[in-house]
């Protein structure tokens, strides 16, 4: 059955291996499927949710889009534009603001651990973000919407944003209820150095994470550091239950040889963390070299990014402009 894909990726830095095993990687193989029309955003609005700077944020933007295309997705086939360059996603999102209850917002988990403990000083922006991710997905009926597991509480609330909408305007199945494709496996990778926090953009330590524009000696000395405990590998996943840390490499080094917990324990039941390590690294430097090799020859050529992102907002603003017309008809404006 054909579906309608949307995802998004902030611009803000740093795309590192949880973005690409819990997010792009599925983007790609869903890309890959014939008979499914994809739209991948570089969620700029998003990004100023917190202060950004000007020309970075650029650098960002390309970056973000040269990522997408140097992992497998293929701008002819799927729509990569920038999020800002089609007004419709801030218009709807107004539009979804004024029916969406504070006290739906208020439950949100990223707004608070973002926020941090000064929540007066966060901005608006930040606290009503996930009504502009609901006016990105709900604008092109996406049915289908791959994300980390990190943004399952905003995917509910967007289902929910769908559900009142279409019940206040007496409006059955216009806005469609999307379902959330988040992987079961590995959807939510750890930082190298705290298997209790996830891998992040903006965690301050560089060897929390694997950038995807690492060097292969980069990944190898990264994963080297990496923190382990002083147990062996054991032969079952229960016993991983207490080894956040462990868990998280063995988990690592599954989803990027597409294989089962399972396997990979069984291939190194009774060996120890340094043939792990080595392997992994291995298998990590195959798979992130070329991909970060293409994003640089890419951001040498921003004319050919600036040409896929035009081509792809004109793309999306059409499908935008089209819904946003019948959401104010339906409003009576
Ligand atoms: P973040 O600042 O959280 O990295 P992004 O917008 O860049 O936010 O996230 C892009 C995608 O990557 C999202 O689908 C998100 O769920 C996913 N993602 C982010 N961090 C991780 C992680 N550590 N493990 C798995 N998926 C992740
Ligand atoms: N909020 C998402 C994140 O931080 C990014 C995002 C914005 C998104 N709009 C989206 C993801 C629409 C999926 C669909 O990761």
């Amino acid at each position: 059955m054909s579906k309608k894909i949307f995802s998004g990726v902030q611009p803000t830095g740093n795309l590192h291996l949880g973005n690409y095993l819990g997010a792009i990687k599925n983007f790609v193989e869903l890309n890959n499927e014939k008979e499914n029309n994809c739209i991948f955003c570089v969620v700029d609005l998003h990004a100023i949710t917190v202060k950004q700077d000007k020309d970075q944020l650029k650098k960002n933007i390309y970056e973000t889009a040269a990522t997408f295309i140097a992992s497998g997705i293929d701008p002819y086939k799927s729509i990569i534009f920038n999020q800002s360059k089609v007004s419709a996603h801030t218009e709807f999102s107004w539009i979804l603001s004024c029916m969406t209850p504070m006290g739906w917002l208020n439950r949100m988990t990223q707004f608070k651990e973002k926020a941090g403990k000064d929540k007066e000083k966060a901005s608006i922006g930040l606290y009503i973000y996930p009504i502009l991710m609901a006016s990105d997905i709900l604008l092109y009926d996406a049915t289908h919407v791959p994300v980390g597991d990190d943004q399952k509480q905003h995917l509910e609330l967007t289902r929910d944003i769908a559900q009142k909408f279409n019940k206040d305007f007496n409006c059955e199945d216009f806005l469609k209820v999307p379902e959330p494709l988040i992987k079961t496996n590995f959807s939510r990778i750890m930082s190298l150095k705290d298997g209790q926090k996830k891998m992040s953009k903006s965690d301050p330590s560089n060897l929390s994470r694997i950038n995807l524009t690492d060097s292969k000696d980069a990944i190898i000395n990264k994963i080297k550091k990496a923190k382990t405990d002083s147990f062996p590998i054991p032969d079952e996943e229960q016993k991983l239950k207490d080894r956040p840390e462990a868990k998280n490499l063995l988990g690592i080094y599954s989803s990027v040889s597409n294989q089962t917990l399972g396997k990979t324990l069984n291939e190194f039941d009774g060996k120890n963390f340094s043939d792990l390590k080595s392997r992994l690294a291995e298998i990590l430097s195959d798979k992130i070299s070329p991909i970060s090799n293409e994003i640089k020859k890419l951001m040498d050529d921003h004319k050919y990014i600036e040409d896929i992102l035009l081509e792809g907002a004109n793309k999306a603003d059409e499908i935008a402009e089209k819904k946003m017309k019948e959401i104010k008809n339906i409003i009576g404006f």
